[in-house]
């Protein structure tokens, strides 16, 4: 009897813990895997190669709460001449004829209970490379950390470690980290740790 509760017990743990690794998994948090796309757009090739500035096509990322999507209009500032019949550009003249959006698919996403703001980030010193991770050098865009609550907490709990320099904030991997705290505009004296930062 006591072996079998012991037993029952030890599978009961191996269970639970399985769940527990599962959900904190980089794949239960679909880190490292990219979804399919209406294009297969490259930022390796345009934001990485091509060296054309984020905020080209993520315009308000600097301003407001969301980051911005690109209108086909701004690829066609390109596209309109470049590889304009390249059978792989063709749902983006199509969606320009059509007059109907590209559907991108999400790759960084958060629960509608939790609040975010880029440009209260980047105005402060927080690079994209710290959520997003090296995103011009992906030739799939896919998730580089889980952005789950812990992740936000980590750095909440001690930001200034983690700030950089206003021109590192768009660098592909920023040195400038911890170092010139005091060129920095300070953060906001407030717990960012209180739940309601981040659900109200
Ligand atoms: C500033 C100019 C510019 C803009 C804006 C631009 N592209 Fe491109 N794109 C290029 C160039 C140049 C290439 C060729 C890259 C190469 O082959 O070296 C290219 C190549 C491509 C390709 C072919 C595959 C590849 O990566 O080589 C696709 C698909 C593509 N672009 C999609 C898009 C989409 C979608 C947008 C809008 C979100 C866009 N591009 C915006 C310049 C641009
Ligand atoms: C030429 C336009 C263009 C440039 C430049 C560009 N992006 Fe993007 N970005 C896109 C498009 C189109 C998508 C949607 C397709 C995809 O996810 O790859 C996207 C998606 C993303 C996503 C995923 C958003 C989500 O949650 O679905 C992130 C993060 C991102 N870009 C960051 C960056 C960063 C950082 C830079 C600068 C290093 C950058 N982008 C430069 C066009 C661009
Ligand atoms: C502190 C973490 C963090 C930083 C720094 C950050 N992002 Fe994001 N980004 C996120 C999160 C979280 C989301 C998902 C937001 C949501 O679903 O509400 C996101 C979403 C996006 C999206 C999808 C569109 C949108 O607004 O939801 C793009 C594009 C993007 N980020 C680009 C950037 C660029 C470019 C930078 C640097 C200038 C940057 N991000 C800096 C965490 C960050
Ligand atoms: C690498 C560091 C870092 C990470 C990661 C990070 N934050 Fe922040 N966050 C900051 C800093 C610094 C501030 C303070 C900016 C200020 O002083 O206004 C801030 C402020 C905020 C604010 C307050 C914005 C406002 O308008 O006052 C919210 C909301 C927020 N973060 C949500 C999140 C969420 C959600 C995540 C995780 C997905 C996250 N943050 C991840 C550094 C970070
Ligand atoms: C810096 C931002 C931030 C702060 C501060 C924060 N949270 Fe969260 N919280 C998140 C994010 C992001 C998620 C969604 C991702 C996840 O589930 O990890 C989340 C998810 C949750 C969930 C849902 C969990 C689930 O499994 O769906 C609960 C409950 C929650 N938070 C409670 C709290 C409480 C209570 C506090 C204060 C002690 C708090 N949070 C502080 C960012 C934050």
């Amino acid at each position: 009897m006591r072996l079998a509760l012991l037993g029952a017990a030890v599978v009961a743990g191996a269970a639970g813990y399985s769940v527990y690794a599962y959900y904190h998994s980089p794949y239960w948090n679909r880190v490292g895997l990219a979804p399919a796309q209406p294009v297969l757009f490259s930022h390796r090739h345009h934001a990485g190669e091509l060296r054309i500035d984020c905020r080209f096509c993520h315009a308000t990322v600097e301003t407001s709460a969301d980051a911005g999507m690109p209108s086909t209009q701004t690829c066609l500032t390109c596209h309109s001449q470049l590889f304009r019949d390249a059978p792989m550009l063709a749902p983006v003249q199509a969606s320009a004829e059509e007059n109907t959006p590209l559907l991108w698919s999400r790759v960084a996403t958060l629960p509608d209970h939790v609040h975010f703001n880029h440009s209260a980030h980047v105005s402060h010193g927080i690079a994209c490379a710290s959520c997003h991770g090296d995103v011009a050098d992906m030739a799939l865009t896919a998730k580089a950390h889980p952005l789950t609550m812990r992740d936000c907490l980590a750095c909440h709990r001690d930001p200034e470690p983690q700030r950089v320099t206003a021109d590192e904030v768009f660098a592909r991997a920023p040195r400038s980290a911890g170092a010139t705290m005091a060129t920095l505009v300070p953060v906001h004296a407030r717990p960012l740790t209180n739940c309601s930062t981040c659900h109200h």
